[in-house]
């Protein structure tokens, strides 16, 4: 991908507020660091699963989007030539990249600093909706370097669990939202990827969500009530998909009623979200309930007015916690915890414009992947709103993912 001068600016409504971004990249660096520190070399030079690159080409990665974007248009040289189709996402799939030239770690630490001090001194210059861009990819690739750490052997990654979230929020099962018009996409108060533009009105026919995420013991009783070998709930390629495999249980269940996470391998706990469910286990199950998942626009209208604030981001607790965080509905951990599948493809809203390069979001439209929302425990903050839009081949499992439900309301 090539940059396109012509697209430097923003287009109307996509204000950024002009912070201090060395300090907001230091920050983010820091924390790209963090994930890495106490992982041994070989670890991080190697694929763990084929899903996910090794952990360094995302270093090497995080530093050419860097260079790419805040270097090279300010005119720069770049300091690897040679490795630009390596470190392009669209040029290079995950599970090629083992066989690639990419810089191993002390190499691909160097390109990192190397980048960064070349852009403190053009920072001045750089767009703030750029820098903004730039700072949310090195953020997402934490979450993407936290799965691949997930993928590895237990061992390979012992996190700190640096906060918990206590105290569960009551609520009914399900919140009621009546028919009506609701505006969809970004609000235009501050940075937005593309594929959030432009807001639009959609109208939704009255509807039920869960106020909280399908639960391990929920998910359970699926498993328990044969759920797995049920043909009919299954979708036709999920059924195909799950049969070839075998599958039986969510990818980090064990059959003794544990789950792993990490280096930890404990007793499920029956009232946390589950997770590490692909969409056609997630789809399977809704129908098995007699539900089905929602789509992005009802999941939007639902989550709205929730604060990231409160919510379990940040790569603080590693795992989902007792959701919090009522939305002005009155649906719970529609932000952090997990991601929620719904049942919608991952296209364009009307009207769409792709900026400021269509790799990003563009090229994956289509029938093929779907959407998730609300972001995990492993999401940053600044990445976790409301309207952001996450997408993934619909057998993958490897997110930090997991769903709720929503019905019909006839009247
Ligand atoms: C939004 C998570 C699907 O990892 O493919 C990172 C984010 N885009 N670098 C991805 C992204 C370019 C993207 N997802
Ligand atoms: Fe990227």
């Amino acid at each position: 991908m090539a940059p396109d001068e012509s697209k430097t600016l923003p287009p109307e409504g996509a204000d950024v507020l002009v912070e201090d971004f060395g300090e907001l990249l230091a920050e983010a660096r820091a924390r790209t660091l963090a994930l890495i520190d106490g992982v041994d070399e070989d670890d991080l030079n190697r694929v763990h699963d084929p899903l996910n690159s090794p952990l360094v080409w995302d270093l090497g990665h995080i530093a050419a989007f860097e260079e790419l974007w805040l270097c090279r248009r300010t005119g720069l040289e770049p300091l690897h030539p040679g490795l630009a189709k390596v470190y392009d996402a669209a040029e290079s799939t995950r599970a090629d990249r083992g066989e690639m030239p990419y810089l191993r770690l002390s190499d691909a630490i160097d390109f990192l600093d190397g980048v960064r001090e070349r852009v403190l001194g053009v920072l001045d210059r750089a767009d703030p909706f750029v820098m903004e861009m730039v700072l949310q990819h090195e953020h997402q690739h934490g979450e993407t370097m936290l799965q691949t750490l997930q993928l590895a052997e237990p061992g390979t990654y012992t996190p700190e669990r640096p906060r918990d979230w206590e105290g569960a929020v009551t609520s009914p099962p399900r919140v009621r939202i009546a028919a009506g018009e609701f505006l969809m996409g970004d609000p235009g108060d501050g940075f937005a990827y593309d594929n959030e533009r432009p807001r639009h009105g959609v109208y939704l026919p009255a509807f039920e969500i869960d106020s909280r995420p399908v639960s391990n013991a929920g998910f359970a009783q699926f498993v328990e009530d044969g759920g797995y070998r049920w043909r009919e709930v299954w979708d036709a390629q999920g059924w195909a998909w799950a049969q070839a495999r075998g599958l039986e249980r969510p990818r980090y269940w064990t059959e003794h009623g544990e789950e792993r996470r990490f280096e930890r391998t404990e007793p499920l706990d029956p009232n946390l979200p589950v997770m590490h469910v692909s969409w056609y286990e997630a789809d399977a199950f809704a129908r098995w309930a007699g539900r089905r998942l929602p789509t992005e626009a009802e999941w939007e209208r639902a989550a709205s007015g929730t604060e990231a604030g409160s919510a379990n981001l940040d790569q603080l607790a590693f795992g989902p916690r007792p959701a919090q965080a009522a939305s002005e509905a009155g649906a719970l951990g529609m932000l952090g915890d997990a991601w929620e599948w719904t049942a919608s493809a991952f296209g364009g809203y009307p009207g769409f414009s792709a900026f400021p390069y269509p790799e990003y979001s563009e090229v994956f439209f289509g029938d093929t992947h779907r959407v998730l929302r609300g972001g995990s425990w492993a999401t940053r903050p600044r990445v976790a709103r409301t309207t952001f839009r996450n997408w993934d081949l619909p057998y993958r499992r490897q997110i930090f993912a997991g769903f709720r439900c929503a019905s019909d309301v006839s009247g």
